[in-house]
């Protein structure tokens, strides 16, 4: 019990000497300025990221979601994704960034099957019975900013249906970074996108934070809880469980066709940290 505390004392205390490292991340989705600079990068640099986000998240999910919720969903282009390959599920995302959601809604042109809000995954919670419960909950690139992150995740886990999974890809911090060096496999293009970088890799979190995260989330809400990091959602390319999430997504060898070996053999896929939680209570394949 002790223990349990101190514990739980650490992973706060870490997260709130994070707090101004995030808010400085955050500023890069929030100012126009900076923002055409992040979109830029992300439109280039994490397309196959995404897609292999929901790619995997779908793998882990069993069967196919029939409510699905994207969480700091910006422009909603891993949503855009999800509904080709999920034309008949009820879809959500939330940002917190007003121009995101309304860039989000212009995708969607009114699909009365996406729901879509200005709100930071902390404050979802608020809005339980709005939103409802999810087979599936994707979070890529963005736990790291959220105010916080323990809390957010925790309310996103109580969201879980039963049986249900959420799949978070998060920058990983490089073990002993100095700070300032960019890592070349990060495909920065200019002074700004590395500025750009440099705020998100101050904001990131180390393994043993993610580890904590997770550890606390399962406690507090009776989930299953795994981080991992590289590799094939977290599974290193050739194990047993990356051919399982493989064979579980026919879409996947697409995507790592177009980019994979080159991902593969990158810096890239080392510096991502995957964190699966999952709701055991009645499954619903039981
Ligand atoms: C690097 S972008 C990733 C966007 C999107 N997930 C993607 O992969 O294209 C990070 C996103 O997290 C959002 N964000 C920041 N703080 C958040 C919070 N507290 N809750 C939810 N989303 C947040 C930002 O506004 C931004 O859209």
């Amino acid at each position: 019990m002790g223990e349990e505390i101190a514990t739980k004392d650490s992973v706060s205390q870490r997260i709130a000497a994070g707090a101004h490292a995030r808010e400085r991340a955050r500023g890069w989705f929030k100012y126009p300025v900076r923002s055409r600079v992040s979109s830029r990068y992300d439109e280039r640099e994490t397309a196959t990221s995404r897609s292999l986000c929901l790619e995997v998240g779908l793998a882990l999910c069993g069967r196919p979601p029939s409510r699905l919720l994207d969480v700091g969903c910006g422009g909603g282009a891993l949503l855009e994704r999800a509904r080709e390959v999920l034309p008949e599920a009820e879809l959500a995302g939330v940002d917190p960034v007003e121009p995101a959601i309304a860039a989000a809604e212009r995708r969607f042109g009114g699909d009365p099957g996406i729901l879509l809000s200005v709100m930071a995954a902390e404050d979802l919670a608020r809005q339980k019975d709005r939103f409802g419960h999810f087979d599936l909950i994707l979070v890529h690139l963005s736990l790291a900013l959220w105010n916080d992150p323990l809390q957010g995740l925790t309310r996103l886990t109580e969201m879980l249906a039963p049986g249900g999974t959420c799949y978070v890809v998060d920058l990983l911090r490089p073990e002993s970074w100095d700070g300032k060096t960019i890592p070349e496999g990060m495909g920065a293009a200019d002074e700004e996108e590395r500025d750009y970088l440099r705020d998100q890799l101050a904001a990131s979190l180390a393994m043993e934070e993610f580890r904590g995260i997770a550890d606390e989330t399962a406690r507090r809400t009776g989930t299953r809880a795994e981080v991992r990091r590289g590799g094939l959602g977290g599974h290193p390319p050739g194990s047993a469980e990356a051919g399982r999430i493989w064979a579980g997504s026919p879409r996947i060898a697409g995507l790592l066709a177009s980019r994979g070996a080159a991902l593969a053999g990158s810096s890239q896929i080392d510096s991502v940290a995957h964190l699966v939680i999952t709701n055991p209570g009645g499954r619903r394949d039981a």
